[in-house]
């Protein structure tokens, strides 16, 4: 073996090797035209480029992408990629054709729906924002990650500002829950409880595409605030008041170099504790 990581691996190299040309001319036939064969170069790494983004715009796609048909399983594609395809057409048509936005086949965002592969764990509409994020800043995807969640935790939802959006599909005034977690499973059985509706329901489905709405706007919002070369500015610089003394003895490290027998770090992730641990109280416990 090589001693080189991914030596003779990459497309670059094997395209540029011997074999190259008929390499080359041989995916350009597969694929129709040299400039779709061009388009198979792999896109830079990010960040890449963003247009400023109209929310509302982005919102109304969003509740649409919802309810677009899956043709592979013959059912709607749901809120990750609702959310994803809301921002890319809004991303794609601000910029143009040309940007590394246009390599993004959709189809890679379905995963999501009914919170990861039907597992009711994150919920897709967050699934779907969290790799437009990445791409487009590689270095504070926690930050607009965790603006994103924090806000989806606390808002009460879906909003009512796509309610007569859909023609074929009027549920106005829905009741709203507050899901003070970003599972599926916590945010769908919440309001199920808040409406009286069926999981099933189509009311309950109208209420996720509001909801697919509401984020691919919050997670708008969050990527104009993005501005290139400089850090990102959280919507919400401190942790809630709420959990932070848990965060405090059960995620944050010990200082160093003696250790804290009250920090006992030995927890990750800093959702709302109270939704699965309401009865918690602080320990204090003796070195
Ligand atoms: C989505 C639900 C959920 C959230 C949110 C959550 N936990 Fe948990 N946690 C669990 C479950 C389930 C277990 C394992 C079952 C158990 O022992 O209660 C667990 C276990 C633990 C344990 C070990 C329990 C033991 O028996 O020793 C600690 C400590 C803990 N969680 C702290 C936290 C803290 C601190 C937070 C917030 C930063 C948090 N958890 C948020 C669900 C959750
Ligand atoms: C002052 C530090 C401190 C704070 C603040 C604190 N804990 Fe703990 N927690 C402890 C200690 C110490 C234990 C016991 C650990 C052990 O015995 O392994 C514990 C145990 C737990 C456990 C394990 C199950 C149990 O009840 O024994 C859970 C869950 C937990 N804490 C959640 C929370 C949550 C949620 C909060 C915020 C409301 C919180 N803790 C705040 C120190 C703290």
């Amino acid at each position: 073996m090589s001693k080189k990581p991914n030596a003779g691996l990459s497309r670059r190299a094997f395209l540029g090797g011997a074999g190259g040309a008929v390499a080359a001319g041989t995916l350009a036939a597969a694929l129709g035209t040299p400039a779709a064969a061009e388009a198979q170069v792999p896109p830079p790494p990010g960040p890449w480029p963003l247009p400023v983004l109209n929310p509302d715009v982005v919102r109304d796609a969003g509740y649409f992408g919802y309810w677009t048909n899956d043709p592979y399983k013959n059912t709607n594609y749901g809120c990750a990629y609702g959310v994803a395809a809301a921002l890319l057409a809004s991303i794609r048509s601000g910029l143009g054709p040309g940007s590394p936005w246009d390599a993004l086949p959709l189809e890679m965002f379905k995963w999501g729906k009914t919170g990861a592969v039907e597992s009711g764990t994150l919920c897709g509409a967050l699934a779907g924002a969290m790799p437009i994020f990445s791409l487009a800043s590689p270095a504070s995807v926690v930050e607009m990650g965790s603006d994103l969640i924090r806000w989806y935790q606390e808002a009460p939802l879906p909003s009512m500002e796509m309610d007569y959006l859909d023609p074929k599909r009027r549920y106005p005034q829905q009741a709203q829950s507050i899901s003070e977690s970003p599972l599926c499973h916590i945010s769908v059985s919440s309001w199920c409880k808040a409406s009286g509706k069926l999981s099933s329901s189509t009311d309950r489905k109208t209420r996720c595409g509001k909801i697919t709405g509401d984020v691919a706007k919050v997670a708008a919002i969050i990527l104009n605030r993005l501005v290139p070369g400089q850090k990102y500015v959280p919507l919400y610089p401190t942790q809630p008041e709420l959990y932070a003394e848990c965060v405090h003895c059960h995620v944050d490290a010990p200082p160093p170099p003696t250790p804290d027998a009250v920090r006992l770090n030995n927890s990750l992730g800093i959702t709302n504790c109270m939704t699965c641990h309401p009865d918690a109280q602080p320990v204090m416990t003796k070195k």
